[in-house]
This record gives C-alpha cells, sequence and structure tokens, in this order.
C-alpha cells in the first residue's frame, strides 16, 4: 500500500515528511516524493527508488516550509517512474494532490477533463483528482476536494494543498486508512501511526467519506455534505512495532484482514455495467480462436492458483489447460507452440523458477499473459499482458491475500474467455459473477469468528502430520492449505485428491490422526463425507470447512468452520481463509516466526 504523510505546524516540514515516511517503508513502495509550500510557492520533488534518493534531492534544494505533503508509491496504475510517483500537480500547478487507493473510474473522469482541456503527463489514476479538484476550485479548497471526492469511484487516502491556501491542507479517505495526528500548534495526516508517532499520541481515525481542513491550530472534519463531524481523539498506546502492522501481532493475520478490500479492487475496476472488462489486457476472440492449449505456470502458491485457474478456465471456457510447476516445465521440453497460451502467476514477478518459464514459452512463440502483484517487476515486463493483482506489498513471506487475488484474477480470465468464445450462458456468468461479489463479505464473516479457528487449533498444534482432503476446487485448496501449514507452522502435512486416499495413504491415517476437508463442491459433498466416513473409521480427527447450508456436515466431522453460503465456483477465493487462519494460529501456537519462517525468501530468484 502507499504511504502518506502530511504536516502544517511551526517546524521545518521537509525533514517531518521524510521522517515519517521513513516509518512507513515496511509497506514497500517503488518511488516517493513531497510538495512543499515554500514562500508562497509549491515545491514538488519526487523520483523512483528509494527514500535515500528522495532525501538526497531534497538536501540539495535545501527546501523551506511549514505546510507540506508526502508519498511513497506503490505502482498500482502505471510504471514506477519519476512521472506516475506522486505528488501530482493540476495543470496551473498550483494545487498537489497525494494519494493511496484506486480511482475506478478515472478513465471516465480522465476523458472528460481532457475535453475540458486538461492534459495528463502521467499514466496514472491520481492525476485524475489533481485536476479535478482543480476544475471544481473556485477559491475554497475544501469545498473543491468535497466536489471531487463525491465524483470518484474506488479506494482513496488524499492529501491535498493549494498554493492559494497557505496555512492549510486537506485531507479525505474511502475504504484506504487515513489518520489525523493531533499535536500542540501542529497537526498531521498519515496513512498509518508510525509515521506520526514520535510527534503525538493523540490522533483521530477517520471513517469513510470524512474530510478534513488542517490549520496548526485547527481541526475539522466533514462529511462529504459539508456538514461537520464531532470526532473523539484516540489514544495510541501501541510501541513503534506494533504499529507498523496497525496494532495486528503480525503482517500476516494483517495482510488477511486486507483480503475483503483487496479482492474488490483486484475485481471491481474490471466489471463494466455488470460485464468483465479486461481493458489492461488485448486479448481478442481472433487470438482465443487460435489457442489450442493453455499452459499454466508458476511456483508454491502461485502454482495452486494456477491448479484452480485450469478447473475453472477448462469448464467455462473450454479450453484444454495444463498446469506445470515452473521448475519442472522448461525442463521437460513442453510441447508449447505458437498455438499456445502461456498464463504465468507471480505475486514479486522476480520468482526466477517462473521468469525463466516465461522465457521458455516466448522462445516456442506461444502468447504470454502474467497474473504479478509488483508492477514493473521482470515477469511483468517480459509478458505480452499483464492482469495485474492489486494486492499491494505482501510483506509476510507466507502469501494470502497476494493468493485470494490471484484467484479472482483468474476467475476474471476464465469468465470473460468463455464470454469471448460464447460458451457460457447468461444464467452461470451471472452466477458466478454473483458468487465473486459475495466473497469480501464472505470472507470478513470468516475473520470475524477467526477465535473459533484459534480454539481449535490450541488443540491440535502438537500434530507430527496433518493432511488436506479434497476434490474437484476443493482437492487444489487443500494444496494450498497444506503449504500454507507447512510453510509457517513446519508441522509435515500432505494434500490429497478424496478419492485418492484409498489407493495407499489411507494407510497412514491412525488414531488421533488430523484431517482437514474443505468441502465447496455441491456437486461432490456426499463423495466428501464418505470420506470423512473412511478416515474416521480408521481413528482421525476431522476438520470440515464448508457453507453453512450444509448441515448434514456437522453429523459426520468432529469440528466444522463454515463460509456464508456462497456459490461453489466462487466458494474457493473464500474458503482458502479459514485455512490461512488455522496455518496461522498453528504457527503462532508452536511459537514460530510466523512472518519470517526459517529457510524461507518472500521472493526466490535463485534457481
Ligand atoms: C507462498 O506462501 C510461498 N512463500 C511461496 O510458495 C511463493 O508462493 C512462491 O515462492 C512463488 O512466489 P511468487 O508468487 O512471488 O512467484
Amino acid at each position: 500500500m502507499c504511504g502518506i504523510v502530511g504536516y502544517v505546524g511551526d517546524k521545518q516540514v521537509a525533514p517531518i515528511l521524510i521522517n515519517g515516511l521513513k516509518k512507513l517503508e515496511y509497506r514497500g513502495y517503488d518511488s516517493a516524493g513531497i510538495a512543499v509550500f515554500n514562500n508562497n510557492e509549491l515545491e514538488v520533488i519526487k523520483c523512483k527508488g528509494r527514500l535515500a534518493v528522495l532525501e538526497a534531492r531534497v538536501g540539495k534544494e535545501n527546501l523551506k516550509g511549514r505546510l507540506g505533503i508526502g508519498h511513497t508509491r506503490w505502482a498500482t496504475h502505471g510504471e514506477p517512474n519519476d512521472v506516475n510517483s506522486h505528488p501530482h500537480l493540476s495543470k496551473s500547478g498550483k494545487i498537489a494532490v497525494v494519494h493511496n487507493g484506486i480511482i475506478e473510474n478515472y478513465m471516465k473522469l480522465k476523458e472528460f477533463l481532457q475535453s475540458k482541456g486538461y492534459n495528463f503527463i502521467s499514466d496514472t489514476d491520481t492525476e485524475v483528482i489533481a485536476h479535478l479538484v482543480e476544475y471544481h476550485y473556485k477559491g475554497c479548497l475544501i469545498d473543491a476536494v468535497i466536489d471531487s471526492i463525491n465524483e470518484l469511484e474506488g479506494s482513496y487516502a488524499l492529501g491535498v494543498i493549494c498554493s492559494e491556501c497557505p496555512d492549510e491542507f486537506i485531507a479525505a479517505r474511502k475504504d484506504s486508512p487515513l489518520i489525523v495526528g493531533l499535536g500542540k500548534n501542529e497537526n498531521f495526516i498519515a496513512s498509518d501511526i508510525p509515521a506520526i508517532l514520535e510527534y503525538t499520541r493523540e490522533i483521530y481515525i477517520l471513517e469513510d467519506k470524512e474530510v478534513v481542513l488542517l490549520k496548526k491550530d485547527s481541526v475539522k472534519v466533514f462529511n462529504i455534505h459539508g456538514a461537520e463531524v464531532k470526532k473523539k481523539p484516540f489514544h495510541v498506546n501501541w510501541d513503534v512495532a506494533a504499529a507498523e502492522k496497525s496494532g495486528y501481532e503480525h503482517f500476516m493475520l494483517k495482510e488477511m484482514y486486507e483480503e475483503p478490500k483487496v479482492i474488490k479492487d483486484t475485481i471491481n475496476p474490471r466489471i463494466k455495467d455488470g460485464m468483465i472488462a479486461l481493458d489492461d489486457i488485448k486479448i481478442t476472440v481472433e487470438d482465443l480462436n487460435n489457442i489450442d492449449k493453455i499452459y499454466i505456470v508458476a511456483c508454491g502458491t502461485a502454482y495452486h492458483a494456477g491448479v484452480i485457474g485450469k478447473y475453472m478456465i477448462e469448464k467455462l471456457a473450454r479450453i484444454p489447460v495444463e498446469v506445470d510447476v515452473a521448475s519442472e516445465f522448461r525442463y521437460r521440453n513442453p510441447l508449447i507452440s505458437e498455438r499456445s497460451m502461456a498464463i504465468i502467476i507471480s505475486q514479486s514477478g522476480e520468482t526466477l523458477d517462473t521468469l525463466f518459464a516465461l522465457r521458455e514459452a516466448r522462445k516456442k512463440g506461444a502468447r504470454t499473459l502474467s497474473i504479478v502483484n509488483v508492477v514493473g517487476s521482470s515477469i511483468s515486463r517480459e509478458s505480452d499482458d499483464v492482469l495485474y493483482t492489486w494486492a499491494g506489498p505482501e510483506i509476510a513471506v507466507a502469501s494470502t491475500k497476494a493468493y485470494n487475488t490471484q484467484l479472482s484474477a483468474l476467475y476474471l480470465i476464465a469468465l470473460d474467455f468463455a464470454q469471448k468464445k460464447g460458451c457460457i450462458d447468461k444464467a452461470d456468468y451471472e452466477r458466478i459473477m454473483d458468487g465473486l461479489k459475495k466473497v469480501p463479505e464472505a470472507i470478513e464473516q470468516v475473520l470475524a469468528d477467526k477465535e473459533i479457528i484459534q480454539k481449535f487449533a490450541s488443540q491440535h498444534y502438537n500434530a507430527k502430520s496433518i493432511f488436506f482432503i479434497g476434490r474437484g476446487l476443493d482437492y487444489a485448496l487443500s494444496m494450498e492449505g497444506s503449504l500454507k501449514l507447512k510453510e509457517i507452522s513446519y508441522i509435515h502435512s500432505e494434500a490429497y485428491a478424496g478419492g485418492e486416499l484409498k489407493h495407499g495413504t489411507i494407510a497412514l491415517i491412525e488414531k488421533g490422526t488430523l484431517v482437514v476437508c474443505p468441502m465447496t463442491q455441491d456437486s461432490l459433498l456426499e463423495k466428501m463425507i464418505s470420506n470423512i466416513k473412511e478416515v474416521k473409521a480408521r481413528g482421525a480427527t476431522v476438520l470440515a470447512i464448508t457453507q453453512k447450508k450444509n448441515k448434514e456436515v456437522k453429523k459426520v466431522a468432529d469440528m466444522v468452520i463454515t463460509i456464508p453460503d456462497i456459490d461453489s465456483d466462487a466458494a474457493p477465493i473464500a474458503a482458502v481463509t479459514p485455512m490461512q487462519l488455522f496455518a496461522y494460529y498453528m504457527a503462532v501456537l508452536k511459537g514460530c516466526d510466523v512472518d519470517k519462517p526459517r529457510n524461507l525468501a518472500k521472493s526466490v530468484t535463485v534457481e
């Protein structure tokens, strides 16, 4: 996620902005910048790269000023470079804006502003906000900001300053966090508490669609209708380390809590008038009709997402799909050709095995489409098309929110390809779209009930080996549930197709063996109930994960974690979260280093 800092007071603002942004570095970024009100004009310094680069540039300019805003950018729209970094200036240069979030209707607003003579220099959605505020500005900055945000769709945390208002600046938020720091003759904004903790522990936590007018000796909060809102200050008693995780004990838990938002961020901007519109990729019906096979290639968690992608693309778009781990793909001389498409999945976009597999596919003439979380990463740059997941930076080594958004992207692709090939009827298309829309809320419910999972984990964290079994999409889910458990709790685990257990592995099931069963597929429920009975007959303890409506599961499983009733096809995106939470609590109870497990790296850039 991007980082925002703003200040108005009696101190020199540049060092406060840089220092605050440094406290937000853990959030991940690829460029940074500040805008300072200095002797009656706005000065903007911004550049690609680390904060040290910005700091050196600021030092040279010897920037003076007591009001300003700063930003660290995690690229979503537009490559990481100087022009795309924030702050962005309006047409006249008198208004500067920093933004965290995604403006879903930015193209429509951009076309409107261009028709009014506004020229754009960046590829970002944020630049639209700077020009829009100027378009509405008639001498009162907060009115211009309120008028502007009433036209924005999507998520935003904003800082806005204007050279005609040297003693005040504006902030606003919707879906992206923003706080106000309350000081003595100074006030702050920040996207997260660590940025201002050394200056004040008294804050306002802004609610969605609240707008703030900050001066050095006053802070006023308004709703989007312009009515003042009374806020109660919150006293922060966290230490800095806790504050970096927004109060969560680990980044992994914090990132699971971000899943509802980042799934919406990944899906919603790609739906127009109820239909999927993948404007990011240039794959036509003719291109698709020329494809006789799709190869999905990835590693680890991304590979597990690919297995679900296979099921969904074959089911909906009727195109044959083969899924490979990247380290195998490139050494088996794959039968890939000009009539193939390679879908490459990678959170980091830098995994070397996956990058080499991409190059192998390109060398053999395949059309390459990558699903990547890091904008401008090697894999994204070397692919013909990229469908970005907008999960924001994932700090914990164990992937959670990135996996959920990879699935979201794969569902969009499967539906879009099916629609283009004319092999999905309206009812099925709408059924699955409706299921996707319900996923964020379903995950919120799972997270709200997390103590049930924590309690169950407290009874099993000394297990020596745990099995995950499932059928169809749930088999692919089992793979991910098993990997999550292994990589952070160091407990041995295996994932098995439910129907495969009886062909050997069931010999390992004995009294007390824990078997985890994701059961979201209506058509396979009865079969899975039989599998539960098989392992129960050998003494197993069974944890089932299923929709609330499947009451019969409670009669056979020892423990049932329910998710809200959601269509079987879309359910895996929500049903993985209970397994992520299960792995998380098992690791916490074992005292493992949850965010930085032994032997693992976040991005494996070696073979
Ligand atoms: C995920 O929990 C693991 N840390 C690991 O399997 C990861 O998914 C794999 O290394 C691929 O990384 P990528 O998505 O960045 O390519």
